[in-house]
């Protein structure tokens, strides 16, 4: 009889190595390896099939998963204007359930009937991959070997594989967590855990430190479709280039470092640091556009959806009818977020340069200090007085008791 199947989130690197081995000798299941790629690199996506292999995989799947997550994640979440918690661009946590669907499509293929994955019992990603795969198949077991097996380190991981000879990846031991993709790069855990402690500037691999950022600022432009980004310099770029491109030029310019204390879901605080040069530029350059084409109340509102965008992202809610309903808002919104924004980029920073769009609601001739013909100020004075009406009312009932109040002061 064939042997049960189980698709493995596999990475190549420690954990995921020893699971393969594990899931075997626990289960008893043939292990069908998938790899997503998300634009994580090239060192970390080399010799992975080889790999996989060598650790007791029966099958390998690499999947180009990068066109996917830019322009059905991606952007979707830049046109929503998602921060989690003021600060962070959200790099990992958008791409957990694209790679959990891919997880679901290829154990449908190969009639899987379980999903393993390496992420830990404390973090973030174990939630969003399971939330994703249980949208998408709830009929597929899960399997988390971190909550499960007796192994509570590296190390008995490291101790595990010399005892069953699996090849240990060869990649230098790093003093904290890190996961990569397109869009970021996320440092966790280690030295960082001391948020006293800033980040060893050695550590960080898409920006330059502000400091040895070139002396002179780089202008450019970014061109926008309905609040997708088409352009750069005029240039009409893919998706995917796009992000690259701009990677390339924020980074060099030491644009995108963020550090935070974070609230995870799980309900303790830890410490991130993140490098998401692309991304920091795209949102700064969206938030602007949107400025200048928005109507007030739409822009105030979408700041409240904003909010609730992010932490449906980061809580790993991204398949679900909110986040749906949601999107049917954002996108009405964008129909004129269109135009231009000039940026100056300048050690860490990012200055506007300018604006164009032919859906601007901003007009000159209404906010001119200068004499015009089109707003009467006379009209501003019924409008502060209606507008005005509850707090007037307010201060006659405030009056009027301080009054009684004297006199009834003065009786006595
Ligand atoms: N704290 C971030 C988040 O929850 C980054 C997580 C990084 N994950 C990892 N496996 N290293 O989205």
């Amino acid at each position: 009889m064939a042997k049960e199947k189980v698709v493995l989130a596999y990475s190549g690197g420690l954990d995921t190595s020893v699971i393969v081995k594990w899931l075997r000798e626990k289960y008893d299941y043939e292990i069908v390896a998938v790899t997503a790629d998300v634009g994580q690199g090239e060192t970390e996506l080399t010799g992975l099939e080889e790999k996989a292999i060598n650790s007791g995989a029966a099958q390998v799947f690499v999947e180009d998963i990068r066109e996917e997550l830019v322009t059905d994640y991606i952007f979707p979440m830049v046109q929503s204007g998602a921060v989690y918690e003021g600060k962070y661009l959200l790099g990992t946590a958008i791409a957990r359930p694209v790679i959990g669907k891919r997880l679901v499509e290829i154990a449908e293929k190969v009639g899987a009937g379980a999903i393993a994955h390496g992420a830990t019992g404390k973090g973030n990603d174990q939630v969003r991959f399971e939330f994703a795969i249980k949208a998408l198949n709830p009929y597929l077991k899960i399997i988390a070997p971190w909550r499960e097996w007796e192994f509570k380190s590296r190390s008995d991981c490291i101790e595990y594989a010399r005892e069953k000879s699996i090849p240990i990846p060869v990649t230098a031991e790093k003093p904290y967590s890190i996961d990569r993709n397109l869009w970021h790069i996320s440092f966790e855990g280690g030295i960082l855990e001391d948020p006293a402690r800033e980040p060893d500037g050695g550590m960080f691999r898409l920006t330059c430190d502000p400091l040895d950022a070139p002396d002179q600022p780089e202008e450019i432009s970014i061109s926008w479709e309905k609040g997708i980004p088409c352009a750069i310099n005029d240039k009409e770029l893919a998706p995917l280039e796009l992000v690259m491109e701009l990677n390339r030029i924020a980074g060099k310019h030491g644009i995108g470092r963020i550090d935070l204390v974070e609230n995870r879901l799980l309900g303790m605080k830890s410490r991130g640091v993140y490098e998401t040069p692309g991304g920091t530029i795209l949102a700064f350059a969206h938030r602007e556009l949107e400025h200048y084409t928005l109507d007030r109340e739409t822009l105030h509102y979408k700041e409240a959806v904003a909010l609730k965008y992010a932490e449906l992202i980061y809580y790993g809610l991204w398949f679900t009818p909110l986040r749906e309903a949601l999107d049917a808002f954002i996108r009405t919104t964008q129909e004129t977020v269109s135009g231009k924004i000039k940026l100056k980029l300048y050690k860490g920073n990012i200055v506007v340069g300018g604006r164009e769009s032919q859906h601007t609601l901003y007009h000159q001739g209404m906010a001119t200090f200068e004499a015009d013909e089109l707003f009467d100020q006379k009209d501003a004075e019924g409008f502060i007085n209606l507008y005005g009406l509850p707090l007037t009312i307010k201060g006659m009932m405030n009056r009027k008791s301080r009054q009684g109040h004297e006199q009834e002061v003065a009786k006595n």
